[in-house]
């Protein structure tokens, strides 16, 4: 479709996040005219739901070099050593520029911000807001901040594709809205900086703790616009999410890693805590280690799930440290004061993403990603416990920086975006709404936790038969499924599936969060390196 309407700014965030959001509210505060465009409601993405918190060296005997050995060694040889420098050392500024903004993290009685533990942290210099509910104040208070400065905003936007100028510069973007108003239908945001904020892809996977927007949506637009995107077979699994049963599908409530930082032991149905002795911080260790092994306890044990015990901590302690936790769990029978919670692990955060500098710049001039859709290099090959905000609201304001810097440099003009190239018919196959569910239940078969070459090859070819029929489809009658939210989903899905699998089936070896059953060893002599995916030119 064409669009039908269209605004100008001097820069356009899609998403609305820890990182969107900062990066609005830097780039209003530096003058420029800036639109943010979500896809539901400003407050309707993962931030939301972040329980644990932020990391940041604000604790006296802290120090921003130990955060970085810790992020280091979390990140298994992987992490660019440079962006993990940037990250933790303007981290501490961040998070007190947070607070500045409005933010309110909890305190001790004498008012100093109470810092709790994570795993792969060898100190508290975890901040968190409500007990257990960070996200929720960090979401809170950035929306507030965006109203309150009359940030141009428009939700319901769903965004489709990168525009671009005949030099191949970013020049906007297209998107498809319903229920706006004025921008209604499929329109566009001309501006000559483009800043995807669109967060993860959790919900490639059957069962994943991101919400049902979370479906990939920036990583694929930039696999189509010919961006690089890196480190995808890097996806997180958390090791303590409620379990719900073997078939549940969809978000499920996270049991945050700060309930095993205050205490909280994983034990099988023995009571034996296994952790012990597999690593010498035992249930704190990095997240990738755990998640295995409490998956290798489940498989010698042949059990669907492992339990996390935290009956030591007390009725108090549960209401008021752990209240979102403590309520979901009671939403669905099980009572954390009185009886261990049934945990196992699921799909979490993506690792990689769209590739950028430091400045957050990707390979297609114009066009910048900054929180879970970027690859800036600071999670390596597995994300440390409560990086993630922190990675949001630093490199959002590089973001902001770089963009401010390019205006005064005269770099930030108006672009002449080309012409549409599917004016008259989708230029990509659409999928059918449902094609989500049979794409979420190959990627959980074929490439979830445990990885193997025939799994993978398995996964491959169902996708690629998916992928093929869409296009044949698109072919025979030029057109496939109605476009909307819906198929525009699906088919983001399939795109970063494919291209996951694509870099699963290349990496042989064991390593961060990618665990192949068939090379069960890291190979520093041959995978010391990143797996970069870019979209052959006729976007197949
Ligand atoms: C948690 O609270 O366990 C999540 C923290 C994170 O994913 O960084």
């Amino acid at each position: 479709p064409a669009p039908g309407w269209s605004l100008d700014a001097d820069v356009v965030i899609v998403g609305s996040g820890v990182a969107g959001l900062t990066a609005a509210l830097r780039c209003q505060a530096a003058g420029l005219a800036t639109v943010v465009v979500t896809k539901a409601r400003l407050d309707d993405g993962s931030t939301r739901w972040a329980q644990g918190g932020i990391a940041a060296a604000l604790d006296e005997g802290d120090t921003p070099e130990q955060h970085l050995d810790d992020t280091l060694v979390a990140g298994a040889g992987l992490c660019d050593e440079e962006a993990v420098r940037i990250l933790v050392t303007e981290g501490p500024g961040a998070v007190r520029r947070l607070i500045s903004t409005g933010a309110q993290f909890d305190t001790d009685d004498t008012g100093v911000i109470h810092l709790t533990r994570e795993g792969g942290h060898h100190r508290r210099r975890i901040v968190h807001a409500g007990g257990d509910a960070t996200g929720a104040e960090v979401s809170r208070a950035l929306v507030e901040a965006v109203r309150a400065r009359g940030v141009r905003t428009v939700e319901n936007a769903l965004v489709l594709d990168l525009l671009t100028d005949a030099e191949g510069r970013a020049a906007g973007v297209t998107l498809h809205v319903m229920g706006e108003g004025q921008h209604d239908g499929v329109g566009a945001v001309h501006a000559p900086a483009v800043v995807l904020a669109t967060g993860g892809m959790g919900q490639v996977f059957s069962a994943t703790t991101n919400p049902s927007v979370s479906t990939g949506d920036g990583v694929a637009l930039a696999l189509r616009a010919g961006a690089e995107v890196s480190d995808l077979e890097f996806v997180q699994f958390h090791p303590t999410v409620l379990f719900l049963g073997a078939d549940a599908e969809g978000q499920q409530p996270l049991v945050s890693e700060a309930v095993r930082g205050e205490g909280a032991h994983l034990v099988d149905a023995d009571g034996v805590r296994f952790m012990v002795g597999q690593h010498e911080l035992a249930e704190l260790a990095p997240r990738d280690i755990v998640a295995k092994g409490i998956l290798r306890r489940m498989l010698e044990q042949d059990a669907e799930h492992m339990f996390l015990d935290g009956r030591h901590f007390g009725r108090d302690m549960w209401e008021h440290r752990f209240p979102t936790i403590l309520a979901a769990c009671r939403a669905h029978g099980i009572d954390p004061v009185t009886e261990p919670i049934p945990i196992a692990p699921a799909a979490h955060y993506a690792s990689g993403g769209v590739r950028t500098d430091s400045h957050g710049r990707t390979t297609v001039p114009g066009l910048y990603a900054c929180g879970e859709v970027a690859c800036t290099g600071v999670h390596g090959a597995n994300r440390l416990a409560s990086n993630s905000l922190l990675e949001g609201l630093v490199y959002a304001e590089r973001i902001a920086a770089d963009i401010t810097r390019e205006r005064e440099s005269g770099g930030l003009r108006a672009r002449v975006p080309q012409p549409v190239p599917y004016a008259d018919r989708p230029a990509h196959p659409l999928l059918a709404p449902e094609t989500r569910f049979t794409i979420q239940r190959i990627m959980t078969e074929g490439a979830g936790v445990l990885r193997s070459a025939a799994s993978l090859a398995g996964a491959a070819d169902r996708l690629e038969r998916l992928h093929a029929e869409a296009l044949s489809a698109l072919e025979d009658h030029g057109k496939t499924a109605e476009p909307g939210v819906d198929t525009w989903e699906a088919t983001n899905l399939l795109c970063v599936g494919r291209a996951l699998v694509a870099a699963a089936r290349l990496r042989e070896e064991t390593r961060g969060c990618h665990w192949r059953e068939d090379h069960a060893d890291r190979d520093d002599a041959h995978w010391r390196r990143h797996i970069v995916v870019r979209l052959n030119p006729d976007r197949s």
